[in-house]
């Protein structure tokens, strides 16, 4: 599969280079694990299912806020466990996030910076990944206290989540160098589950989420050409 969508990224090159971000997918489920919510892509305004990770809060007043989709909720668990088999502790900050939460902290940004700065890093109310219960912003150890910033990827804890995440389900959503993409500046804490296949594809592949989406969606168009069905996988 690898190998066929790396032969698809290149056939797609060209196109690419003019390809707008600003692609719709339509009628996604919110339990589905390729979700794609972006500036163009709602979350959708179903409830899914959360449970709490039994991970550390960065702090206990945080511990209302980690909730996320079973599945996500267990493979961070075993992240967190991993890293600490290799002496890394990470601590978890936010995970699920409903509307008005989101509508609170873009609307503090807002206070603090131009709407052009805080657009780049906090998405607008109704189009953030975290509503999905598939997103964590994780901080480490070493860096604690310091918040979400974009030091903790040069901290041994950021180190170890961008080398180790796709082990987990994990990537790193909004990587370095990639705001045309993606419409966020870097966030080295903010980890999103997309499950293990699609997380050993993108970091292989060294792609954003949304180029794998369009991927995967080339994918499906030309399987259903071929005539195999839906392409559906
Ligand atoms: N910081 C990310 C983009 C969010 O607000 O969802
Ligand atoms: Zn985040």
């Amino acid at each position: 599969m690898l190998a066929m969508r790396a032969i698809a990224a290149l056939a797609m090159g060209a196109a690419m280079v003019f390809e707008s971000w600003a692609f719709i997918m339509p009628h996604q489920d919110p339990t589905d694990t390729l979700i794609l919510v972006n500036k163009y892509n709602r979350a959708p305004a179903v409830p899914v299912a959360l449970v709490k990770p039994d991970v550390t809060p960065t702090k206990e007043a945080l511990s209302e806020n980690i909730y996320m989709q079973p599945e996500a909720a267990a493979a961070l668990e075993d992240l967190f466990a991993g890293a600490a088999a290799d002496g890394i502790t990470l601590y978890a900050t936010s995970g699920f996030r409903s509307y008005s939460t989101q509508k609170a902290i873009y609307e503090r940004k807002l206070e603090r910076m131009s709407e052009r700065a805080a657009n780049a890093s906090v998405a607008k109310p109704g189009y953030s990944e975290h509503q999905t219960g598939l997103a964590m912003d994780v901080e480490g150890h070493s860096s604690l206290g310091s918040g979400l910033v974009e030091e903790f990827g040069e901290t041994p804890e950021g180190i170890w989540l961008a080398e180790h995440c796709h082990e987990y389900g994990f990537i790193i959503r909004y990587p370095k160098d990639k705001t045309d993409i993606t419409g966020y500046v870097y966030e080295p804490w903010h980890i999103r589950y997309v499950g293990k296949d699609a997380a050993a594809e993108i970091t292989a592949l060294g792609v954003t989420f949304e180029e794998y989406i369009l991927m995967v969606r080339a994918d499906r168009v030309q399987a259903i050409e071929k005539g195999e069905g839906s392409g559906e996988e």
